[in-house]
């Protein structure tokens, strides 16, 4: 088998496309960009920019109305040769492998990933269960290991609780322990403290810098919080209205944006982006030609990439 690649995903010319009463809405736009293994790369963007939509393609769990219309996502796992999950036909085995087994996914709200009716210890081990052959016992006690190294303490007893039985933050770690249960490659979080409190959010994106450096794993962090970008991804995608407009590492493109929008964006942090709050109107503070026109993406020499004429980057190329 070839030695993995450097990149874990790469996603190149994304196009998703919902159709409604009204017609056709593009979502996302030939959305590119890659996921370097082992690293945490953030997607940042206000409301609607396409953060989610470009999430649950990379999951495909993109639901009717909505449609992949182009484009391709090459997954390079470390143990099979590299596959487009795009093409995948939906009988395909690798598909099932890939939700929740190679690449997991931590929502929002962590009440749409736990059933009230079972026991957060039934929760955590059936996750295991589902992918991988071992007994119940075993997937018990890994799933209690598991709890503990999310920071629940006096696991045996609340693993025969229920969710309401835990605080919000409580349950959004039972959400990232079934998550992580299954050793996946690829961690996406989206959003997955916007509904907790200040200081829960805190401890949940300490936990999960923490967990990504002990177990290597790659994570996509879906935010609109450019103060949590600055705390935990090392790369950073920006999108607005379903395109991509830069990307680089945090240092370029929090020290230094090219793009008018991104600028923009970290000019309006402490107006609008505090933590929690939903950006919604940054448009209004970029000149509209900046940012309603689509360029393709320009490499620049520093290596970062941005939607802009080749012509306005002067000596940046
Ligand atoms: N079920 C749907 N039906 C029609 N259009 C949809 C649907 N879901 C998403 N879209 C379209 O896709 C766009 C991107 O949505 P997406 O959920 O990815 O935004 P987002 O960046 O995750 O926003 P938020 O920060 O609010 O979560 C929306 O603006 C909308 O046009
Ligand atoms: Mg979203």
């Amino acid at each position: 088998m070839p030695e993995p690649g450097k990149n874990v995903l790469e996603v190149r010319d994304l196009e998703v496309e919902f159709r409604t009463d009204t017609g056709i809405t593009n979502a996302l736009t030939g959305v590119s960009f890659d996921v370097p293994r082992g690293e945490v790369t953030a997607i940042v963007g206000e409301s609607g920019s396409g953060k989610s939509v470009t999430a649950n393609c990379i999951m495909r769990i993109i639901q009717p109305p909505g449609k992949i219309a182009g484009g391709s996502i090459r997954f390079d796992p470390s143990d099979l040769d590299a596959f487009d999950v795009v093409s995948l036909g939906p009988k395909d085995d690798r598909l099932y492998d890939l939700r929740g087994g190679h690449i997991s996914m931590v929502f929002q709200e962590p009440m749409t990933a736990l059933s009230p009716v079972y026991t957060v210890g039934n929760q955590v081990s059936e996750a295991i269960l589902c992918h991988r052959d071992v007994s119940e016992e075993v997937a018990w006690r890994e799933a209690a290991e598991m709890l503990e190294l999310v920071g629940i303490t006096d696991t045996e007893r609340r693993m025969h609780m229920y969710p309401f039985e835990f605080s919000g933050g409580m349950r959004q770690r039972v959400v990232i322990a079934m998550a992580l249960v299954c050793n996946p490659e690829v961690l996406i979080c989206d959003e997955p403290t916007t509904a907790l409190d200040v200081t829960i959010q805190a401890e949940i994106l300490t936990l999960i810098r923490e967990l990504q450096q002990r177990l290597n794993n790659s994570v996509i962090f879906i935010t609109h919080d450019l103060g949590v970008v600055a705390q935990l991804a090392d790369h950073v995608v920006v999108m607005y209205q379903g395109r991509v407009l830069e990307i680089g590492s945090v240092r370029q493109v929090l020290k230094a944006p090219v793009h008018p929008y991104t600028k923009g964006l970290l000019a309006a942090i402490p107006g609008l982006a505090k933590k929690g709050e939903r950006l919604e109107t940054i448009a209004s503070v970029v000149g509209d030609d900046d940012i309603s026109t689509p360029h393709p993406l320009v490499t620049l020499k520093d290596g970062r990439q941005v939607s802009l004429p080749a012509e306005s980057l002067g000596d940046l190329l």
